[in-house]
């Protein structure tokens, strides 16, 4: 059986998870309104990963006898006035959430609760992958700068992008 403080950290973070999807949706509306139908898309696809990322936490709570509680999900605030800046907010909200995916699993492992520790492994590894695509996307906007023709083109290659459900675990 799990922890108490333990379940309370897997309900926070199911919490930041389900903040993290309704940001993208943010997002998603902000390139909505720049009509760029594949930064659209890959804001769509990463809103369906946080979703799958706060379901995981969720299935794996119910599945250690823990109980799942709901709080209130934070208002979402886009903060990046340009393609540039909404993804250096967008890098720097992973980098959070990965320090948060740190301290869950610092608690799991002062409990020396192995199975979560085993099971958290799976998002220590995702977050070191969805930075490294953020920053990727960065580097390649600061080369595009003023380019009009050149943003274009990676928003093609943004709508390629889909959702492939992951494994979790
Ligand atoms: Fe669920 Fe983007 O981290």
């Amino acid at each position: 059986m799990i922890s108490e403080k333990l379940q309370q950290a897997f309900n926070e973070q199911i919490n930041k998870e389900l903040f993290s999807e309704y940001l993208y949706l943010a997002m998603k509306n902000f390139f909505e309104e720049l009509n760029l139908p594949g930064f659209v898309n890959w804001f769509d696809v990463q809103m369906q990963e946080e979703r799958a990322h706060a379901m995981g936490l969720y299935s794996y709570l119910l599945q250690r006898g823990g109980k799942v509680t709901f709080e209130a999900i934070d208002k979402p605030v886009v903060t990046g006035t340009c393609p540039l800046s909404v993804f250096e907010q967008t890098l720097a909200h992973e980098e959070f959430v990965t320090s948060r995916i740190n301290a869950l699993t610092d608690t799991a492992d002062e409990d020396r609760d192995r199975a979560a520790v085993s099971f958290l492994d799976w998002y220590i590894k995702e977050q070191v992958e969805e930075e490294d695509n953020v920053r990727k996307i960065i580097a390649t906007l600061k080369l595009i700068g003023d380019d009009k023709k050149a943003l274009l083109m990676l928003d093609k290659d943004l709508a390629t992008r889909t959702f492939v459900a992951p494994v979790i675990g």
